[in-house]
C-alpha cells in the first residue's frame, strides 16, 4: 500500500504494539508472533473498529455540508472562527518544522487535518476516526477530487449543497480508537484534539495521555472542545477550563496558550439558525528532552 517511511515506522500493531510492516497492497503485518495484520478497507487502515455512535453516513454527510454552505456563503462560516484559530495555531508549529508528522485524533471529516496537510504539502498527516462513514466523506474530499453533492432537503435546501474538494495526497486515514493509539511513543510532531473528548464515555483522561505518550519531546498538543459532556460525572470533573488544563499539566503538558471563550457555531438549516458553544481552545507542549 506504500505507505511513506516516517508513517511507517511511526505506526504500531494495535495489539501487541510491535511495527509494522507492508505486507501487500491491502495489508500491513505485526512483526510480533501473533500474526496480527491491519487491512486497508474501503480506502482507509482499519485498526480497531470503536463505537462510532451517532456519526452515520447521514450525520456524517449534513456534518460536511453546513460546514461547507457556511464557509461557502457566509463568509465567517460560522464555525470558520474555531478552525481559523486551530489552523492558525497549526501553522506555528508546522512552518518551523521540516517534514512533520502530525496526527489528528478524532478528525470527523477531515476539516483540520486536511488544512494541515494542504498548509504543509511535505508533513504527513494521520486522520484517525472511529466513523467510518465520516472517514469516508474525508477520503472522497481529500482523496476524490470530485465535489460531493449532498441532499439536505429536510434541513431547507432547495438545492443539495456542494462540498469543494481539498486535495491532500499526505492525508491517511484510519480507523482506530484515540484512546488506544496505533502509534509508537515518542513518534508526533504535532496532535490534534479537536471538539471530540466531550464524545467520549469514559471522559478526556486516556485520549490525551494517549496524545501525550505519542508526541516526541517538545512536540505540540492542539486542542479544542466546547466540554458540552453528556454525562453528570464528567461536569462533576470537569466543570470548567481550569479542570482540563490541570489535567492535561498532570500528565506532563506545559500549557502554552488557552482562551475559553471562541464562540463556535454550528448551523443547523438554511434559515442559518445555529447553536453556539463556549469553546476552550489549548495549545500544549511536551516538554522537550533535557540537554
Ligand atoms: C464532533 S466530531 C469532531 C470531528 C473533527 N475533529 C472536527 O472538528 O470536525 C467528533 C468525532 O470524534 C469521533 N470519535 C468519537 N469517539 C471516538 C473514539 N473513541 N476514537 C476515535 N474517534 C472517535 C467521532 O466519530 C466524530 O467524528
Ligand atoms: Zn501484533
Amino acid at each position: 500500500m506504500t505507505l511513506p517511511e516516517s508513517v511507517l515506522a511511526a505506526l504500531r500493531c494495535q495489539d501487541c504494539g510491535f511495527p509494522l510492516a507492508e505486507e501487500s497492497a491491502e495489508t500491513l503485518v505485526c512483526a510480533g508472533s501473533g500474526g496480527h495484520r491491519v487491512g486497508r478497507e474501503d480506502g482507509f487502515l482499519t485498526f480497531a473498529r470503536p463505537d462510532a455512535g451517532k456519526y452515520d453516513q447521514a450525520y456524517a454527510a449534513r456534518y460536511a455540508a453546513l460546514w461547507a454552505f457556511g464557509y461557502q456563503t457566509l463568509h465567517s462560516g460560522l464555525d470558520e472562527t474555531l478552525y481559523r484559530a486551530v489552523t492558525s495555531l497549526a501553522a506555528e508549529s508546522l512552518l518551523a518544522l521540516q517534514a512533520p508528522l502530525v496526527l489528528d485524533a478524532g478528525c470527523g471529516v477531515g476539516r483540520c487535518a486536511t488544512d494541515c496537510a494542504r498548509m504543509a504539502p511535505g508533513s504527513q498527516v494521520l486522520a484517525l476516526d472511529a466513523s467510518p462513514a465520516m472517514l469516508e466523506l474525508a477520503r472522497r474530499l481529500a482523496h476524490g477530487g470530485e465535489p460531493v453533492a449532498v441532499e439536505l432537503g429536510a434541513h431547507g435546501f432547495a438545492e443539495p449543497i456542494v462540498i469543494a474538494p481539498r486535495p491532500a495526497p499526505n492525508l491517511i486515514l484510519a480507523r482506530g480508537d484515540v484512546e488506544h493509539l496505533p502509534l509508537a511513543d515518542d513518534a508526533l510532531d504535532l496532535a490534534l484534539s479537536i471538539n471530540m473528548i466531550d464524545r467520549l464515555p469514559g471522559g478526556p483522561d486516556l485520549a490525551l495521555a494517549e496524545c501525550y505518550r505519542v508526541l516526541k519531546p517538545g512536540g505540540r498538543l492542539l486542542f479544542s472542545d466546547p466540554l458540552n459532556f453528556t454525562a453528570r460525572d464528567l461536569w462533576e470533573r470537569f466543570p470548567d477550563a481550569g479542570a482540563i488544563l490541570a489535567l492535561l499539566g498532570d500528565l506532563g503538558f506545559t500549557i502554552e496558550t488557552w482562551f475559553d471563550d471562541l464562540c463556535y457555531r454550528e448551523l443547523l438549516d438554511s434559515r442559518r439558525s445555529f447553536q453556539e458553544f463556549n469553546t476552550l481552545v489549548v495549545a500544549a507542549r511536551k516538554p522537550p528532552a533535557a540537554p
